[in-house]
């Protein structure tokens, strides 16, 4: 037994060490952590079951025979994050590049079967060269067994991708697929073709991290939706999300405790919006006041940022928050943001995370650019993402809802369950200025005093449509609230719809508009 023991300690110590001294330091001297370090600054102390630590694999071509490495350059298994369960990969770039080979592609895949059945999040830790070049078309179809797996477990259980040094070609279709991407900024890459073929293609010379680094994604193209400085600071927040998730589509997200006997009225809001409606503020100095503990994580911090989305806490329950922003493009929604808020929409809806919507949208953003890019299919996502989620949803109109605007975002008319406004909400089919000069577009133009009559309809248009109780006699709008009441009638509206059960009618699967 000892001898056994003992050769079993050695072959535990070899996989434990992977590619070696050398590769685990030049790992360091880039800034990254090795894989193993990874899983456990993410999951609960102690709490890392390996599975296939001993799997290597099978290639003979290219002299592989004769480089076999134990793990095959991923580690794979099971642990808790805040005491409960997720599945877990994290690539190994000190064994061949952290490269997929057939072996290693079913150990991923062996962890996400099991995930499914558990019902528990899937966590990959992503830090590879891809394909492994020697291997071929296994490793292509060992890419595809993942994208399948990524495919059959969307909506059943939340899947988190982390970036954490390359990830190009097909291999980012995974990551893609999942719920959510979080990158490094400067070590970490994502691009179908790298910067060689980019420049041969397209002739255009640019780097890795303009390519495709953190700031890129998160900026520019949307594909992260989180970006830290460092891996430690990136694997807290995985942490911080899971707390907010539930661990599969049939259950609920975990309930903080919460002392129903405090005070509930916020003074504060009675004083963030300013006098002049057409002035600009900043929505998350609300949002703020309307979380527990003004706890918010967002997400996709700096992508389309006239959107705000991200979770946070209404007395212990999570909910995902989809609000305008008047301060940047005074809270249009275009393409980006219309896409933006319906996949996050539709996430939360998926795992029974309620939605608090606030509102301030002058309408959707004019103009050939966005004509043509489409943002008749785009916003069309966020309303069909809206219509069809059946979680509670609770919208309150702070100032603005003009137009199409008005019936996308959460309102009656698509299943809101509590519609709530403030006095100072506008709802219209537009805005003051284009609505006269519209309508009275003859008036104006017939009349000696074109200013003078331009500015009596204005008012007259303002008196009668810039407030929330056309609305609220049609019974569109709820309540009308006093700001500073905003929290507790959130909170009661909250409570009340936590036995809410609401359907869709029975099909394969709907069409959104992509
Ligand atoms: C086999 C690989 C590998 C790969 C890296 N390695 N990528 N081995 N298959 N895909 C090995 C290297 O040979 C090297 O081995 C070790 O990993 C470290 O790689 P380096 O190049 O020394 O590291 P670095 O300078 O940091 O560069 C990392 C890199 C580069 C940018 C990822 O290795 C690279 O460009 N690799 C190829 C990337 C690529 O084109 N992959 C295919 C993408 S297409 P030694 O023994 O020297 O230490 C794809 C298709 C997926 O993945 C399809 C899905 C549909």
């Amino acid at each position: 037994m000892k001898k056994k023991i003992e050769q079993l300690e050695q072959l535990r110590e070899e996989a434990l060490l992977a590619g070696g001294k050398e590769k685990i330091h030049q790992q360091h001297q880039k800034g990254k952590l090795t894989a193993r370090e990874r899983i456990e600054l993410l999951v609960d102390e102690g709490t890392f079951s390996e599975v296939d630590m001993f799997v290597k694999h099978r290639t003979t071509e290219f002299g592989l025979d004769k480089q076999k490495i134990i793990g095959d350059g991923v580690v794979t298994g099971f642990a808790k994050i805040s005491g409960r369960d997720i599945a877990i990969f994290s690539q190994d770039f000190t064994v061949f590049g952290g490269s997929l080979s057939e072996t290693n592609a079913k150990k991923i895949c062996k962890v996400m079967d099991m995930a499914l059945k558990l019902g528990i999040p899937i966590v990959g830790l992503n830090d590879s060269g891809g394909a492994r070049i020697q291997e071929g078309v296994s490793s292509l179809g060992g890419y595809a067994d993942i994208f399948l797996r990524n495919t059959l477990a969307s909506g059943v259980v939340p899947q988190i991708s982390a970036i954490l040094g390359p990830c190009a070609g097909g291999a980012v279709y995974s990551p893609a697929i999942t719920d959510f991407i979080f990158m490094v900024k400067n070590t970490s890459h994502m691009f179908v073709t790298g910067p060689n073929v980019v420049k041969t293609v397209t002739h255009e010379e640019v780097s890795f991290e303009d390519l495709g680094g953190a700031e890129t994604h998160a900026t520019k193209s949307g594909v992260a939706h989180f970006i830290y400085d460092s891996e430690i600071e990136l694997l807290q927040n995985i942490r911080k999300l899971i707390d907010y998730l539930p661990l599969n589509w049939k259950e609920t997200p975990p309930e903080k405790e919460f002392d129903f006997n405090q005070n509930l009225i916020v003074e504060k809001l009675d004083e963030i919006i300013p006098d002049n409606p057409n002035k600009p503020y900043d929505m998350k100095l609300i949002i703020n006041e309307l979380l527990d503990e003004s706890e918010f994580l967002e997400v996709h911090e700096n992508y389309a940022q006239n959107i705000i989305i991200g979770f946070g806490r209404v007395a212990g329950q999570t909910v995902g928050v989809i609000a305008n922003q008047p301060a940047v493009l005074a809270g249009v929604l275009d393409i980006n943001a219309s896409i933006k808020g319906a996949r996050f929409v539709r996430f939360c809806d998926a795992f029974n995370i309620p939605l608090l919507v606030l509102e301030d949208v002058p309408g959707f953003l004019p103009g050939t650019e966005q004509e043509w890019n489409g943002i008749i299919r785009h916003g069309a996502k966020l309303l069909f993402a809206f219509s069809e989620a059946t979680v509670p949803k609770v919208t309150v109109i702070i100032r603005k809802a003009y137009g199409g605007a008005y019936d996308v975002m959460n309102s009656k008319h698509i299943r809101g369950d509590f519609n709530f406004a403030w006095p100072t909400a506008e709802i219209a089919v537009m805005g003051p200025k284009g609505a006269v000069e519209i309508i009275f577009k003859k008036e104006i133009s017939n009349s000696k005093n074109k200013e003078e009559k331009l500015n009596e309809v204005l008012n007259d248009y303002i008196e009668k449509f810039t407030n929330p109780y056309i609305a609220a006699e049609r019974g569109f709008i709820d309540e009308v609230i006093i700001p500073r009441e905003t929290r507790l009638k959130i909170i009661n509206a909250f409570q009340l719809l936590k036995t809410k059960v609401d359907t869709n009618p029975k099909k394969k699967h709907s069409n959104i508009p992509l």
